[in-house]
């Protein structure tokens, strides 16, 4: 049922794995309804739909009436969208346009959710939010062109850029490393690549507190654009696991390895660290560090 006195958020990929743990987050304050192509918790409103289909998503949104719409569903299998560039470019580049388009046709707001893999990793300090983009693969180019539609086709939507999710609802490194743990004593993981794991629940809140700050004060022109949120601090693929598998008390062996000596479909930026200040300083918070949000994530377990 939609609630006619909460004001309406639409999330697309309400199923996946930021979907999963964003809804319940917003559902006290908002009514949530949701998009994806499978159907999922019963508790929110849920239209199948496919973002690549314009008329079906108009249907929605005629039927919703949406105030806000988080934009979450993406094709995010890094390597698959190396393997499969057209259905990257269909969901991430044509969805994202079709999304862009009833926005302004409706006069709806945007958040739109993108990547850390915009950029190349060639920085050796945090990225900015004006820093220059440049990605390696299919993903970070089709997510990125998912960008330019935000960025020409509304004045105050929001792109917030987040990096290396964990969480509850979906295939995630936590996860990975535990399974194949059970499954082998050895590990080989990559360390030349860092970044800052951020838990679906700590991107959840910070969301709500985004719309708190952004959309629901007067608006101002200068407060819409892109966002840079992660968890605080950051490692390496082989930190990551090293902290996982100690906190999980796993009997494996890791083995740092280089990028090269597992070679992946797809190139991966260095060092794609973000810089949360623009968030800090508009909402008045700041993230918890990865390591506390990934023990509160494995209590939750
Ligand atoms: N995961 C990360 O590490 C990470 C890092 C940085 C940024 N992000 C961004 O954060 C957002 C959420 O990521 P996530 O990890 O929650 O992704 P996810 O678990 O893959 O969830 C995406 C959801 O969108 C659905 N979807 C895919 N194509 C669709 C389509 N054409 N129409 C409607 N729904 C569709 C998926 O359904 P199926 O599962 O059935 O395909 C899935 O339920 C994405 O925009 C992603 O680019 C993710």
């Amino acid at each position: 049922m939609v609630d006619d006195i909460k004001k309406r958020i639409l999330i697309t990929g309400i199923n996946g794995m930021l979907g999963q743990d964003l809804a319940p987050v917003l559902n006290s304050q908002y009514s949530i309804s949701g998009i994806d192509l499978q159907a999922g918790d019963s508790r929110y409103a849920f239209f199948c739909c496919d973002i690549t289909d314009a008329e079906g998503l108009k249907k929605v949104f005629e039927e919703i009436k949406p105030w806000l719409i988080i934009h979450a569903a993406a094709f995010t299998d890094v390597d698959g969208c190396e393997k499969y560039p057209e259905k990257a470019e269909a969901i991430n580049v044509q969805g994202t346009r079709n999304i862009v388009g009833l926005c302004r046709e409706y006069n709806i707001k945007l958040i739109y959710i993108s990547t850390d893999y915009v950029f190349d990793g060639e920085k050796l300090s945090a990225y900015t939010e004006s820093d220059p983009t440049s990605p390696l693969n299919v993903y970070g180019r089709t997510k990125l062109l998912g960008e330019e539609f935000v960025l020409t086709g509304l004045t105050d939507g929001l792109i917030v850029r987040t990096s290396w999710l964990f969480g509850k609802g979906g295939k995630n490194f936590v996860k990975t490393i535990i399974a194949k743990s059970a499954q082998a004593d050895v590990l080989k993981v990559v360390n030349d690549q860092r970044g800052s794991p951020t838990h679906t629940v700590s991107l959840s809140l910070a969301l709500r507190e985004l719309i708190r700050s952004v959309f629901l004060k007067p608006a101002k022109s200068e407060n819409y654009g892109v966002y840079h949120v992660s968890n605080s601090e950051n490692c390496t693929w082989y930190e990551f696991a090293k902290t996982i598998v100690d906190l999980c008390d796993i009997n494996v062996d890791l083995v740092a390895v280089d990028s090269t000596q597992l070679a992946r479909p797809a190139k991966r930026p260095r060092r794609s660290i973000l810089d949360n200040s623009r968030y800090e300083q508009i909402t008045k918070n700041k993230l918890c560090p990865w390591r506390q949000a990934l023990q509160s994530y494995l209590s939750d377990r």
